[in-house]
């Protein structure tokens, strides 16, 4: 099959062209910095060929949802690379997509703070996600000039940091609503200064956070998402095909990795002036790299690919139900379906639970280990070394390997939770691991020997 032959995404090298894509999933806490869970979560699905992070938060003023994650602090940094030295070290590939979410938030997760938008106009008959409940979206307060150019100064970090996580790029979320397409469509821009009117000052938004990130991370690593015949949060534009075409052809100046385009969903047919198939209208238009979305499945993302319409693919749902998603396309054996009811309500159930009957036996055994450790005993030596025992490693309950593998790792007295990485299995001389995840690790400390209690375990 073509979809898993090995592709070019400007600098980006994917083994195969099936790309995760971003799917926010509320499991950071509520300083936007991600935990254990997310590294297990982005771990299991790192034989995709790019995955796409979740849409992540540029500052505490682009949030807009409860536990959403972010990239303006170094504890949010520090977080981000147990993630990305995860999927790297299983081989894969990972890049940020930038969050800025704009009228589509709520002052309920604004610490009372009404949302930003181009203009005060609300977004009618939709109502938003909040920690108690379905609420009306307020009317959000206009940006001033100043702020819009904070705001590309915010991005611009978002990216610096996102470098320093770790990412082999970034994606700037220009879809579904959000601030950088509120600024695009004229019926959220209602701008007066050189921020809007005209679709030339509509699209100076978008085009000057795209400098930034290539500013930042030079050419072939930065890629933007766009729908631009997506009605969902109030995006309805008089005129897409002018809108989108302008930005498009001023996005082939910038050496970008991809664009990400998103098909229409059914109920752009309320706008009869609207291109019909998204892909054929504005795919051509773009000179580089084209990813392509929404409700694909294994015949028609394996047709994209082939008729040469795209050179990847991205699956949303059937990435979150089935981890294993790239052996399966490749077996042709039914997806399992995603559970809706836990897209987003936090914790491992949804999120890392789901079964990966396929995933490649040897290619897991030598993935990547995350361990988290409680020390049991008073941990009073200022360096150790942790020697683990036999090892079985099994994956949704099956045994991939055993083996007698080792790993001393250096490191200072470990808090708890400690993280320990065993980045390199086949190199490893010792670990014990009971079944399921459950594993327990012995740490040495010169001639004393003290054993702690792991709670948890997992490999690609
Ligand atoms: C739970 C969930 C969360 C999503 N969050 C994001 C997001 O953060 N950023 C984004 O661009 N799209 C987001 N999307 C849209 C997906 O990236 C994708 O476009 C959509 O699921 C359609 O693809 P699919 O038919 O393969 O699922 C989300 C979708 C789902 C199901």
């Amino acid at each position: 099959m073509k979809l898993l032959t090995s592709t070019q995404l400007g600098k980006l090298h994917p083994r195969n062209r099936v790309v995760m894509a971003p799917m926010t999933r509320n499991r950071a806490d509520a300083a936007g910095v991600v935990g254990e869970l997310t590294v297990q979560y982005y771990l299991q699905r790192a034989t995709a060929g790019l995955i796409i992070t979740e849409a992540t938060n540029v500052s505490a003023e682009a949030k807009g949802y409860p536990m959403t994650p972010g990239i303006w602090t170094a504890e949010q940094v520090e977080a981000w690379k147990k993630v990305t030295s995860a999927v790297h070290a299983a081989g894969g590939l990972m890049v940020m997509q930038l969050w800025h979410t704009g009228r589509v938030g709520h002052s309920d997760v604004r610490d009372g703070n009404l949302p930003l938008a181009p203009s005060a106009v609300g977004i009618q008959g939709q109502q938003h996600f909040t920690p108690t409940g379905l609420k009306n979206y307020e009317v959000p307060r206009a940006m001033t000039t100043d702020e819009v150019r904070a705001t590309v100064d915010d991005y611009q970090r978002g990216a610096r940091n996102a470098m320093a996580a770790g990412f082999d790029g970034v994606e700037l979320h220009g879809a579904f609503g959000y601030l950088p397409h509120q600024f695009l469509v004229d019926s959220a821009n209602q701008r007066t200064d050189t921020y809007g009117g005209s679709i030339e000052n509509r699209a100076r938004f978008v085009l000057e956070i795209m400098e930034r990130l290539v500013r930042v991370w030079g050419e072939g690593r930065v890629g933007i998402r766009l729908s631009p015949t997506l009605a969902y949060n109030g995006m309805v534009d008089s005129n897409p095909l002018a809108t989108f075409s302008y930005l498009i052809e001023k996005l082939n100046s910038l050496p970008l990795a991809y664009l990400h385009l998103m098909r229409a969903t059914p109920d752009a047919e309320r706008f009869p002036t609207w291109p019909r198939d998204t892909i054929a209208t504005f795919g051509p238009l773009f000179r580089g790299a084209l990813i392509v979305n929404s409700a694909f499945d294994r015949d028609s993302a394996e047709a994209a690919v082939t008729s040469g319409a795209a050179q990847a693919v991205s699956f949303g749902a059937p990435f979150i139900s089935n981890p294993d998603l790239v052996r399966r396309l490749e077996l042709g054996v039914p997806l399992t379906p995603a559970d809706r009811q836990t897209f987003y309500q936090g914790g491992a159930t949804g999120y890392v639970d789901y079964p990966a009957p396929h995933a490649d036996a040897p290619a897991a055994a030598k993935g990547y280990w995350v361990v988290q450790a409680t020390v049991t005993e008073p941990a009073q030596f200022g360096k150790y070394t942790a020697v683990a025992g036999p090892l079985i490693a099994s994956f949704g309950g099956r045994v991939l390997a055993r083996g007698d593998v080792s790993q001393v790792v250096e490191g200072s007295v470990p808090r708890r939770p400690y993280l320990i990485e065993f980045p390199n299995y086949g190199t490893a001389r010792a670990c014990f691991e009971s079944p399921g995840y459950q594993a327990a690790i012995a740490l040495r400390a010169g001639a004393a020997h003290f054993d702690i209690v792991v709670v948890e375990g997992t490999t690609a």
